[in-house]
């Protein structure tokens, strides 16, 4: 069979891969990407509940993790926020600030799904969707290219970009190729698991999360290694809410975390205060002054439930600060997460030692990129992924583009 060129191949057509290919396709030169799902951009379309979180007003380093947390940098300053705001106003596609920065669209996802398709359009990128690779082979009948090997035929490209991102989600058809295609180019791969998920809990924990399910109030959720300020939802299996899914991200399985539900109080000070004050009072009046009534009851039954009849006035100051402790760093161990079926994004992957900074091309293999999620670069919640899906999608552009201009 004969086999198709092209200037560059791309292999995944999600949010890097596509705006990648526009990116390098905008340089003058052809460019092909391999979709194994039946569309593109599945994962753009059902972000941020159907509106695409496409980036975030304060995207810093430090909402990142890598192992090497500076590998993002260059990318990230290189091709910013506002240059992709900037995109966005060009196509009057309108958006507004949800909250801490996040960018939505207005109306949908496919908002930006039809920007990445019109961008690949002006460019004429060839995409071939369905298309299942079996093999990528450097070299051979074709030296110095990439030959890839699909169900729809051979193709071969000086260039290759893997893009196929991460493995949550496991129904949209995810595959660990990019990994694979680094290990046979002797680059190293980190360990995957999933981030941004929801913790589920075991036993009695699950038992009062189950009876909240749906409830969501403010917290701090925090371990030794981050913490997090934000809104916590209780699910029929545990924890979820933004704030469960950013520390799920900086947390390993057996380790505790730590839950304040009054962040804005010293909760000690306060209560030996209101022990004075209303000595008459009941702890769950109190505390519901300050939390769901629901809540209140739930944790009456976990944490005091044999003072619960007591006035203020009976509770000894071990006591009042045992409560204290509950209410505002209550040490819970979750059972685990919901692993990848739920997951956002992908923790690990290629190795950033394996690959420059600043143009994502391996060090050891001329020619071959790697993009988005599958690298060992993770966002926050609230449209950092999205932003490093761009911003590595540029460098790599732009770096193809100097290598076709030299060529
Ligand atoms: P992405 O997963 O987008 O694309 C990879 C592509 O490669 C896919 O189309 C896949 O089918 C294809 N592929 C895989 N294996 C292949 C193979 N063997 N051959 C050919 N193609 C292959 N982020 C954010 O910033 N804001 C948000 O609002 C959200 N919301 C959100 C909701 C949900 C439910 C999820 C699961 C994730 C998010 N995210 C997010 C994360 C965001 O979707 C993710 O980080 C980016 O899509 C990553 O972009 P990539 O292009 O790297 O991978």
């Amino acid at each position: 069979m004969k086999s198709q060129g092209f200037d560059t191949i791309v292999i995944g057509g999600g949010a890097a891969g596509l705006f990648c290919a526009s990116r390098i396709a905008a340089k003058g030169m052809q460019v092909l990407v391999l979709e194994r799902a039946n569309k593109v951009a599945r994962k753009v379309l059902m972000s941020g509940g159907g509106r695409c979180n496409f980036t975030n007003m304060m995207v810093e380093p430090d909402n990142y993790l890598s192992a090497n947390p500076h590998f993002c940098i260059s990318a990230l300053n290189r091709y910013t926020q506002w240059d992709f705001v900037g995109l966005v106003g060009d196509y009057e596609i309108p958006y507004h600030e949800k909250t801490l920065g996040q960018l939505f669209c207005d109306r949908s996802a496919k908002d930006i799904v039809n920007l990445l398709l019109a961008e690949c359009e002006q460019g004429a990128v060839r995409i071939r969707t369905q298309c299942n690779i079996t093999d990528v082979n450097y070299g051979g009948e074709h030296s110095g290219d990439y030959q890839v090997s699909t169900d729809q035929g051979l193709f071969h490209s000086p260039v290759l970009v893997v893009a196929s991102g991460g493995l949550s989600i496991p129904s949209m058809g995810v595959t660990g190729l990019g990994y694979e295609l680094a290990q046979q180019f002797g680059m190293s791969v980190l360990p995957q698991r999933a981030g941004l998920v929801p913790f589920t809990l075991g036993g009695e924990l699950k038992t009062l999360a189950a009876n909240l399910s749906g409830l969501s109030t403010e917290v701090v959720l925090a371990n030794e290694r981050a913490s997090f300020s934000e809104s916590l939802l209780f699910t029929h299996r545990g924890l979820s809410g933004p704030v469960a899914l950013q520390l799920s991200s900086y947390w390993h399985p057996g380790e505790t975390v730590e839950l304040n539900l009054l962040p804005r109080l010293e909760v000690q000070d306060w209560l030996r205060q209101q022990k004075q004050q209303r000595p008459k009072t009941l702890l769950r009046t109190l505390v519901a002054e300050h939390l769901p009534r629901n809540l209140v009851m739930a944790l009456e039954q976990y944490h005091w439930s044999g003072l619960a009849e007591r006035p203020l006035a009976d509770w000894s100051h071990q006591q009042l600060d045992a409560a204290a402790q509950a209410l505002s760093a209550w040490a819970l161990t979750p059972a685990g997460t919901e692993g990848y079926r739920t997951a956002e994004v992908t923790l690990g992957g290629v190795d950033t030692d394996g690959l420059s900074s600043k143009t994502m091309e391996s060090r050891s293999q001329s020619g071959l990129f790697f993009i988005g999620e599958v690298v060992d670069v993770t966002g926050h919640l609230g449209g950092y992924n999205f932003q490093w899906a761009w911003s590595s999608a540029v460098a790599c552009a732009e770096a193809v583009g100097g290598l076709y201009r030299r060529s």
